[in-house]
């Protein structure tokens, strides 16, 4: 199998080192806006340099992963979709939910399959929050929290393009919550502050979020996401039911801290002297390769996408929601920017 790899810049390089290891594909072409930076990332990890974008197309690949950044989306999902190409592409596929739906409607024309980068369905700790919740061990679940804490802000410029923090982070809790529960939500009612760097209120932004979800069963879910967590990367999941709690994200590398006098420190728990995750790199290093395995097997046309264009529109209404209400102050119903 021949795949392209679409942009090499932080995910991508990434992205480039597991197609180069995954079984079953034979060859993979590398392109970048920077050729030479493609080149780069191609030599480092014996893959192809593709020339162009567009002598990349013409080689007719079977599938191509597109980690260019956000905005260079829309048009490539849409360029593999004419050449009639699987396509893996990073979140978001568009900036805002207009440009999501009309490229959908491109694929959909098309009838290629697409596959959305929500990577944390493919997490052994999600995965298994799922089935607990799903087998009945947890009994009727009454409420979640989750949580995605970025140790560090990104550079200022990155601010203005990245949707805010609600679109750029929560939009993978979000994706998780109805991918783990099973559940639509309803109502988002959302708030933030700025206590960090100037640039955030520059953009119209802020650096701290926490949004309140509300499913169609009447679970309420509590998600935070933060710009600044010094103690490192932490992202979680956790499901309170009546027979039992389940909690993704809570290993040996959790950035947690107990401060219980008699802690006990047993692999499996969350305070050892192993280094806290640094970033989602290290966090979801499993999970970015099993869900480009799992791509290898949608271009292959082995399984049916298992995260669609229709899953990445709704997470991405419930971040629209979240963004509306913060900056309104009000509850927003999903139906209202569903529109
Ligand atoms: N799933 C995740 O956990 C995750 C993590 C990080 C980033 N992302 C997403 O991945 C995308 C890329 O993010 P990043 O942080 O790797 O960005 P980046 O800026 O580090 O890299 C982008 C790369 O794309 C290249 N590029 C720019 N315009 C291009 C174009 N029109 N065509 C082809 N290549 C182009 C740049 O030269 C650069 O090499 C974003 O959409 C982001 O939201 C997802």
């Amino acid at each position: 199998m021949k795949v392209g790899l679409v942009g090499v810049g932080r995910i991508g390089a990434l992205h480039a080192g597991t197609l180069g290891d995954l079984p079953g594909i034979d060859t993979v072409l590398v392109a970048d806006a920077d050729p030479g930076r493609a080149k780069v990332c191609a030599d480092r990890f014996g893959l192809t340099p593709a020339g162009s974008i567009d002598d990349l197309f013409a080689a007719r690949p079977d599938g191509v992963v597109i980690a260019a950044p956000t905005a260079a989306h829309a048009e490539l999902v849409g360029r593999a979709a004419r050449a009639g190409v699987a396509v893996f592409c990073e979140k978001p596929l568009a900036p805002d939910a207009a440009g999501t739906r009309a490229v959908l409607a491109e694929v959909e024309a098309a009838g290629v399959p697409l596959q959305v980068g929500f990577q944390r369905r493919f997490d052994p700790g999600y995965q298994a929050a799922r089935e607990r919740l799903r087998s009945g061990e947890l009994g009727r679940l009454y409420s979640v929290w989750a949580c995605t804490l970025d140790p560090a802000p990104p550079p200022a410029a990155y601010l203005p393009t990245s949707g805010g923090i609600f679109r750029d982070c929560g939009v993978h809790d979000f994706d998780a919550v109805r991918w783990v529960t099973g559940a639509e939500v309803v109502e988002v009612h959302a708030t933030g502050a700025n206590r960090g760097a100037d640039f955030f209120a520059a953009a119209g932004d802020v650096d701290t979020g926490h949004a309140l979800l509300t499913l169609d069963d009447g679970t309420l879910v509590s998600v935070a996401v933060s710009r600044y967590n010094g103690a490192g990367y932490d992202v979680r999941l956790e499901l309170h039911g009546s027979l039992g709690t389940a909690v993704a994200g809570l290993d040996h590398r959790a950035p947690l801290t107990s401060t219980e006098p008699a802690e006990p420190a047993e692999p499996g728990t969350h305070q050892t002297d192993t280094p806290a995750y640094a970033n989602f790199a290290e966090r979801f290093a499993a999970a970015y390769v099993a869900e480009l395995a799992a791509f290898a097997d949608v271009a292959a046309g082995r399984i049916p996408s298992p995260c669609g264009g229709a899953d990445a529109l709704e997470a991405f209404h419930v971040a629209d929601a979240a963004e509306l209400s913060r900056r309104e102050n009000r509850p927003v119903r999903i139906e209202e920017v569903r529109r």
